[in-house]
């Protein structure tokens, strides 16, 4: 199993190597010392992050060339737009300046998120899922998350693992578990990237979470996210010496007063300073919002796009609230998935050319076809829960969350059988 495809060195651009994908060049930042012209890499998240020997470089290129170009035509073929006539000539008009490249205004963008009829919201899913194909190819990047610890401080309104669940049994996994199920994801099951998550202020020491994502990587090469929550800005600073590289943090909503709201004691402006500070350090920023939360509009929910694009959002993570009976928001009926899907393509036409789009595992809970109809809207990006099944369990920020009880490779199966249904090839090749 593998979710990158070896590349070779073509050249360098200073702190970046140039990689030659069967043809088509790719950049990757490096770090490794003694990177050379010729060298077989694994790049992930725009990062080189192993060395490989030639002769395993060509055993899995040999395997992915066959594939590859296979998946590249079913994907042109499912991502080719087609004229329909009964369209309106507003809708048509707009969809006419985004494929041109023209600005929109604020009120087309939210026209489009208002479309109603499934002609009108197929044609803008099918228009992002060809701005998609045109400018990331078939890529679909696969990530591992591991959630290290569900203890919380916060008592954010919409989340079960807030710290006023007191019916909550708590874990955080040891150092050595952390690490086994790290190289678990990695050695064994193929993973390139892999998420940290925890509830905020989980308990470790920020010494002890440096030194295991050190570890991590000197074991086992990869991209490592970290998603702890505000851990303090220096603390950032901390672990990416340490190694990390990715930072997963949303802001939840755009919307100061929202923010107020669902966020009793916490400020939004801290929330941005975590994440501005994060990009000045180098981390690559995953970001977005929650989405169906009370209150929000459409108008919101546009500027929470705006602003993850104006916080260099590298993927974008955009999911619907899933009411739980333990928090204070457990009345509030969520946003359908058609709603989530528009949202999708939104992003997709606002960020065409830079963001990967994740279809979320809220997505996929409220709605089985939300995978598929996510990554056929614009989204080029999902992450398995590589968490043991003990404590994943136990990590219940919503209830009933999709493949809460699947194993990896179960997960993995279905991933790639769904990705291949698509043409899409599980991979993250760095930057064009
Ligand atoms: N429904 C959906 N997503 C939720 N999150 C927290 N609680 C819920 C919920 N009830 C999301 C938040 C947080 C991420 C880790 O989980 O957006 O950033």
């Amino acid at each position: 199993m593998c979710y990158a495809i070896p590349g070779k060195i073509k050249g360098f651009e200073g702190k970046f190597a140039l990689i030659d994908y069967f043809g088509e060049e790719r950049k990757a930042y490096n770090e490794l010392d003694d990177l050379r012209l010729g060298d077989y890499i694994y790049a992930q998240g725009g990062y080189v992050i192993e060395r490989i020997p030639p002769a395993q470089a060509k055993d899995v290129l040999k395997l992915w060339k066959e594939v590859f170009f296979k998946l590249q035509k079913v994907d042109v073929r499912l991502s080719r737009l087609e004229k329909k006539s009964k369209i309106s000539s507003k809708l048509t008009a707009i969809l006419d300046k985004i494929n041109h490249g023209l600005v929109c205004s604020r009120q087309d963008y939210l026209f489009l998120l208002s479309l109603r009829s499934s002609q009108d919201k197929n044609l803008l899913f099918k228009n992002a899922n060809f701005l998609r194909h045109k400018y990331h190819q078939n890529g679909c990047c696969v990530h591992g998350i591991i959630e290290i610890s569900n203890i919380c401080r916060r008592d954010c309104l919409y989340c079960g693992i807030s710290k006023r669940n007191k019916s909550l049994k708590r874990y955080r996994m040891s150092r050595e578990e952390i690490i086994a199920a790290a190289g678990q994801a990695i050695k064994k099951y193929g993973f390139k990237a892999i998420v940290l998550q925890s509830g905020e202020d989980c308990g470790f020491k920020i010494e002890e979470l440096a030194s295991i994502i050190k570890e991590i990587r000197k074991k086992y090469p990869c991209l490592i996210f970290i998603s702890f929550g505000e851990i303090g800005l220096n603390n950032l600073k901390v672990l990416f010496k340490a190694g990390a590289r990715g930072l997963l943090l949303r802001f939840e909503t755009s919307n100061p007063k929202l923010y107020q709201q669902i966020n009793p004691g916490y400020r939004l402006a801290t929330r941005l300073a975590h994440i501005k500070e994060a990009y000045r350090l180098g981390y690559l920023i995953a970001t977005g919002s929650l989405i169906g939360i009370p209150g929000q509009t459409q108008g919101d929910v546009l500027n929470d796009v705006l602003l993850a694009q104006k916080l260099h959002a590298e993927m974008y993570s955009f999911g619907p609230f899933i009411p739980h009976k333990a928090s204070p928001l457990k009345y509030n009926a969520f946003w359908s998935d058609d709603e989530i899907i528009k949202i999708i393509s939104l992003i997709r036409i606002i960020d065409q050319k830079n963001g990967k789009i994740v279809v979320t595992t809220a997505l996929e809970t409220m709605s089985r076809q939300g995978r598929r109809k996510g990554l056929l809207a614009g989204a080029n990006s999902v992450m398995l829960n590589v968490t043991p099944l003990s404590y994943r369990k136990l990590y219940l920020i919503y209830p009933g969350r999709a493949h809460e009880e699947e194993s990896i490779a179960l997960q993995i199966k279905n991933t790639i059988s769904l990705l291949r249904s698509l043409g899409r090839a599980p991979t993250d090749l760095g930057i064009k």
